[in-house]
């Protein structure tokens, strides 16, 4: 990971920030795009450009010549009864979690060619794969980021390896109105098997074995990190 480059969009908050920091703490170099700056800049490492994901035909400034690995971290918990969801919330999620993943990968896959060992990790969510009430329009958005990286991982092999993460909920903002009471928090970490909720190293730790060599003939997975809920019962 020394001296080597990696791209995070939405590195500035959560677990993205959380996976900024560690591959800057192993001498990475880390390009981070977000919407809004990164709160304390002050590692060296870290370049910080805005971006939004969204934004129809993305103009990217400061991309690296050579990139070892890409972080896609923009998502959504848009948690609503099926009836109540409109075609606009559907779209909506599928834009942050699965168009703008598309339109970023298309961006730096030229730059991700020319390292001899690039990973692209992107996030999923555990309600892709365990069905969960009111989370129909982020688990189709999800299901389809599942799709996008087997096929990504097949159409790039062996230049480049595709993987996902599959949190179930972990603390940071996004998540944070589901854990805002001790109740919440109690009664979350109690739904897991290994009760507790998830924490942002939780999920950056998978994600920089994901970008290390050590997982270097993995491509084409979805890694749940779950505590254990989308596939034990205790
Ligand atoms: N936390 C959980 O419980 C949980 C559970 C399952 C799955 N996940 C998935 O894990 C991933 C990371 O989630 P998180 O909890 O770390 O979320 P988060 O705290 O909201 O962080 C998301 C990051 O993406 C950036 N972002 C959001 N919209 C963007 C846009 N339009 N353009 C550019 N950047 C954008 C945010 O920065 P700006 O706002 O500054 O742009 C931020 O840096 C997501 O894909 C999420 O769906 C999370």
């Amino acid at each position: 990971m020394k001296n080597k480059t990696y791209v995070v969009v939405g590195g500035s908050s959560g677990i993205g920030l959380e996976i900024s920091g560690k591959i800057a703490q192993n001498g990475g170099i880390v390009y981070v795009y977000a919407r809004n700056s990164i709160e304390s800049e002050d590692n060296t490492n870290l370049h910080f450009t805005p971006l939004d994901v969204t934004s129809g035909e993305l103009e990217i400034e400061n991309i690296p010549e050579i990139i070892d690995g890409l972080v896609y971290c923009p998502g959504t918990i848009n948690l609503k009864p099926f009836r109540r969801l409109t075609e606009e919330d559907f779209l909506n999620d599928y834009k942050i979690n699965v168009t703008g993943a598309v339109k970023v990968i298309q961006k730096f896959y030229p730059a991700l060619r020319k390292s001899n060992h690039a990973s692209i990790v992107l996030f999923s969510s555990v309600a892709a794969k365990t069905g969960m009430n009111f989370h129909s329009s982020i688990a189709a958005a999800k299901g389809a980021v599942e799709g996008l990286v087997r096929s990504l991982a097949a159409e790039f092999s062996p230049a480049i390896r595709v993987n996902a993460i599959a949190p179930s909920l972990t603390n940071t903002p996004l998540a944070a109105t589901l854990l805002s009471s001790d109740a919440k928090q109690k009664s979350s970490a109690e739904m897991h098997p290994l009760k507790r909720y998830g924490q942002p190293g939780d999920q950056a730790d998978a994600a920089l074995f994901l970008l290390s060599p050590a997982s270097s003939w993995i491509t084409g997975q979805i890694l749940a990190v779950d505590g254990g809920l989308s596939s034990v019962r205790v």
